[in-house]
């Protein structure tokens, strides 16, 4: 039977595109294969900044992830660009900072894309996925965790979704 997509177009959003919102698109990328009942959308991130332009991951969350499963060696980090606001059906912020600095970057009020928190779609009541950069690997072992948690509630959401 063939599946016909009419999942959204996700990216995902951090700050700097090389540790959350990497393992987020990898987290429900691999995920979504396993569990979406839908062929596999457009997902994407990106970072609010362009100081890692063209960079892999952080090796921390590259091995995290590995560990857990997960391959994110191959994404490069990318800033987000104003054409995402059009390309895109969510947008999902790992943060509130960086949800409100996507909404000032938003040029056109009426852009395709919906604008949220990604947490939003997990079962806990936690808003942020904190920034790991300055920690250490046991952060970085802690976001993996939300990010799993909340791809769940986002594939079951999105999936289902026209
Ligand atoms: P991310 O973490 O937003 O989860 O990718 C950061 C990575 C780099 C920087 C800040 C946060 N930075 O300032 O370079």
């Amino acid at each position: 039977m063939t599946v016909t997509n009419t999942a959204p177009a996700i990216l995902f959003v951090c700050l700097g595109n090389i540790c959350r919102s990497p393992l987020a698109e990898g987290i429900v990328r691999k995920r979504w294969s396993e569990q979406g009942s839908t062929d596999l959308p457009l997902l994407d991130s990106a970072g609010l900044g362009a100081w890692h332009q063209g960079d892999p991951p952080d090796g921390r969350a590259i091995r995290i992830a590995h560990e857990n499963g997960y391959d994110i060696s191959a994404q490069r980090a990318r800033q987000i660009r104003s054409a995402d606001f059009d390309r895109f059906d969510l947008i999902l912020a790992m943060d509130r900072s960086t949800l409100v600095r996507l909404r000032d970057a938003r040029s056109v009020e009426d852009s395709r894309a919906g604008l949220h928190l990604f947490l939003d779609y997990a079962q806990n009541r936690a808003a942020d996925v904190p920034d790991p950069y300055y920690g250490d690997e046991a952060d970085f072992r802690s976001v993996v965790t939300m990010i799993e948690q909340a791809s769940k509630g986002l594939i079951a959401r999105a999936s289902g979704a026209i």
